[in-house]
Parts: structure tokens; sequence; C-alpha cells
């Protein structure tokens, strides 16, 4: 169903002089093996370091080369180390440049979960366990509504390894009625009247569109006009 794509690749790991292999300070000796970024069993040859094979969130061995897997809507790639002499430090963020944000879970402390940017992540199951609304409260698996009755949709997925916050367009309803009742959801960029104001639905949420004017005309929202008596007026 999700077509991601999780390539499973280390160019950025550093081999180094003689026959370890040094991975910012840890050093391995030749032939040893380990698990490096989760993903990868990979052993030091000479210096240089080999992937030997890749395991899966859920386990699942996959050799060097094979096609394309997907399980739990993960597409796994699992390819060979690439060369990276010209490297001389193991970069601290291996996806630094790719827009993506990497945290360290704030799961010291004895804290039992920790929120970043809107998601929810378990520190006893290492799940993410949903999103959170503006109010604080955990939406598991559904809409939520955020400032200007933006409404979003939380999807966790991939046995919580994965989640993801949709746009949904604007919510139309009242405090007290349902997000998830259809009759109030807008898509993005519906206009319509409400009174004698146009409203909108834009990437700000519900906001006015068009202001009436005395003479019977609309103005568009961010402009602003003198009436009869000389009053300023914006329609905002
Ligand atoms: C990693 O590779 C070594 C050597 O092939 C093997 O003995 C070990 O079981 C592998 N570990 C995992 C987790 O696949
Ligand atoms: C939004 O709600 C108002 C008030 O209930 C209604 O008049 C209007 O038609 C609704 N707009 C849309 C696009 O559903």
């Amino acid at each position: 169903m999700f077509g991601f794509l999780l390539i499973l690749f280390i160019s950025q790991i550093i081999s180094l002089s003689f026959c370890q292999c040094k991975i910012g300070t840890f050093i391995f000796e030749n032939n040893e093996h380990w698990m490096q970024n989760k993903y990868f069993n990979v052993t030091c040859q000479r210096g240089r370091i080999q992937v030997l094979n890749c395991v899966t969130d859920r386990g699942t061995v996959l050799p060097v080369g094979t096609l394309p897997f997907i399980e739990d809507g993960i597409k796994y790639t699992c390819d060979p180390a690439e060369d990276s002499q010209d490297h001389s430090d193991y970069p601290e963020n291996p996806f630094e440049g790719s827009g993506e944000t990497e945290i360290v879970g704030d799961c010291e402390n004895g804290n039992l979960e920790y929120e970043f940017h809107g998601f929810l992540v378990s520190c006893i199951t290492n799940k993410i366990l949903g999103c959170v609304n503006p109010k604080g409260q955990l939406i598991r698996h559904g809409y939520f509504v955020v400032k200007d009755k933006l409404l979003k949709f939380c999807k966790v997925y991939a046995n919580g390894r994965k989640a993801r916050i949709e746009n949904k367009g604007c919510f139309n309803g009242s405090l007290i009625d349902s997000v998830a009742n259809q009759i109030y959801h807008v898509p993005k960029y519906t206009i319509w009247s409400e009174g004698r104001l146009q409203l909108r639905c834009g990437d700000n949420g519900i906001q006015i569109y068009k202001c009436p004017l005395k003479d019977g005309k609309t103005i568009h929202t961010g402009s602003a006009w003198l009436d009869e008596n000389n009053v300023l007026n914006v329609c905002r």
C-alpha cells in the first residue's frame, strides 16, 4: 500500500588504517561483526566495512543484493557497502541534508514517552503511539483539528515504526461536532458564503476569502478601503 523505500546503504561508514575499522570512537577488529545503523550486519575486512546481510524491523534476514523486499509497508533494499575512502569521519547524522530530522528520543530520566513534531513515541516499546492534537490529547488513528480548523489525519503503520500526519482539508463543524463526521469535511480550496462573507479552506485553515462592500460588491482578503465616513476598513 505504501511505497516507502528504505534503502539500506552505508556509504558513510568509514574504514581506517591497518586491519581495524573505526567508526567515530568505536574500533572494530578484523573479522568482527556487529549491527550497524540497526539494519546492517557488517564486518571489518582488512580495514574495510562490508555488509554481510541486512535485518528488517521485524527481524527478517535479507542477503546482500536481494531484490527490493516489502514488509509491513516498508520497502527494503540490501545493498553492499559503498567505498568511501575520501571521508575521514563518520557523520553524526546519516540523513543529514535529506530534509529529515532525526532525534534521539528523550527517554532518559525515566520518561515513558516523548513527543516530537506532533508524534508521540513510547520509550518502553520503541513504537510510535500516535499523534498529539493541540490540546495535548493522543490520537492513535484518526482525524484531528489543528489551528484555524485545519483537518489532519493521523496514521500509524509498519507496526508502530512509521507514522504520518495527512492533510485532509478543513473541518467546518463546531466544537461539539465529531471531527470524524464527513459532512463537516471541506476539501482544500473550497470557497463558500456564510452570510455576506466568503470563506475559503486553504493552507492555513478556514479563512475569510472576500468581504462584502456596501455597494453589493466584494473585496479580497488582505485589501483595505475607506468607506463613506473615511473610516479605514480591512478585509482579513
Ligand atoms: C551476522 O553475520 C554473521 C556472519 O555471517 C552471522 O554469524 C550472524 O548470525 C549475523 N547476524 C545477524 C543478526 O544476521
Ligand atoms: C460550513 O458551515 C456553515 C455553517 O454550518 C455552512 O453554512 C456552510 O455551507 C458550510 N460550508 C461548507 C463548504 O460545507
